[in-house]
């Protein structure tokens, strides 16, 4: 146990029935938070949510497909119920299946399918969220929502166009919460993840040391290092913190497109001198 900032907090996680959403789930957990997992895969959903049970935490497995209003609705009528409140709202689900990256390509070759399903799970999933749980948070005038959003939202690049756009669209929704309901104690932040290591989709070696290369680090990152991040955002030491995108990528976002190409040049000819 990590002490307990978020002592009695309830918190709501999707897509936290696998990858980086379910370590998030336990790691606050692990700070007092009873935890809402939520996930259309309910089997992820109950052993994440058992896991937690087992540290002698709080747990409640959801399952919810949060592009649906129904479903979402639903969810945050189970977890009032259950709990009695909602203190945090992380949206982290997005749907990054093998199928759903083979049709989300360059624009010119993009299966408007795919589009279609990006828009509505990424983007509109994070609005039905936030719309169906700030109320809650109204009622207590306080709550911290937050989104997860990627690089590829933020900077141009050469496939996955239907999620950076779902992405890049996030990082608004989070402004727009943060402006609507600051005065009612409600904070809204946006994490744009650099490239964190997830069991769930490994990468090619070779992809991943050209993204290590862009990273200021020495190591991509690990779900912890995120997860400790959504704890930070989640409780009251960021308190003042509102309406932010915080980059959590190693500095990926941070340099100049050349800085990669220039560190191997200057090895080989062993100097930075220009
Ligand atoms: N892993 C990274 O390097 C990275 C980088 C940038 C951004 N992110 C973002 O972090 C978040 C988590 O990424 P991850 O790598 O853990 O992905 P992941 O695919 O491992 O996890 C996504 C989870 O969302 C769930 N999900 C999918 N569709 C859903 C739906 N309709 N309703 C409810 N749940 C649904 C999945 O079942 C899964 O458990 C995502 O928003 C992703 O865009 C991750």
């Amino acid at each position: 146990m990590n002490g307990q900032k978020l002592a009695g907090r309830v918190a709501i996680i999707t897509g936290a029935g696998g990858g980086l959403g379910a370590e998030c789930a336990r790691v606050l957990a692990g700070h007092g938070a009873l935890v809402a997992v939520v996930d259309i895969n309910l089997a992820g959903a109950q052993a994440v949510a058992a896991s937690i049970i087992g540290q002698g935490g709080q747990a409640l497995a959801v399952q919810t497909d949060v592009s649906c209003e129904e479903e979402v609705k639903a969810m945050a009528a189970a977890v009032l119920a259950r709990f009695g409140r909602i203190d945090v709202l992380y949206n982290n689900a997005a749907i990054l299946s093998p199928e759903q990256r083979a049709g989300d390509l360059d624009v010119c070759n993009m299966d408007v399918a795919a589009w279609d399903r990006a828009m509505a799970v990424n983007l509109r999933g994070s609005m039905l969220c936030a719309k169906h749980v700030i109320p809650a948070m109204l009622l207590q005038q306080s709550g911290s929502v937050m989104f997860a959003t990627s690089g590829f939202g933020a900077q141009g690049d050469l496939t996955l166009s239907a999620y950076a756009a779902s992405k890049a669209a996030i990082a608004m929704l989070s402004k727009s919460v943060a402006a609507q309901y600051g005065k009612q104690g409600i904070r809204s932040n946006a994490i744009q993840i650099g490239l964190v290591e997830n069991d769930v989709h490994p990468m090619p070696a070779e992809l991943k040391k050209i993204l290590l290369d862009n990273h200021l680090t020495p190591a991509l990152g690990t779900p912890r290092q995120l997860a400790d991040i959504v704890a930070f955002l989640a409780c009251d030491e960021s308190s003042f913190i509102t309406g932010h995108t915080l980059a959590a990528d190693g500095g990926f976002s941070s340099h100049t497109p050349s800085m990669a190409a220039m560190r191997g040049f200057f090895e080989r000819v062993g100097s930075n001198r220009i």
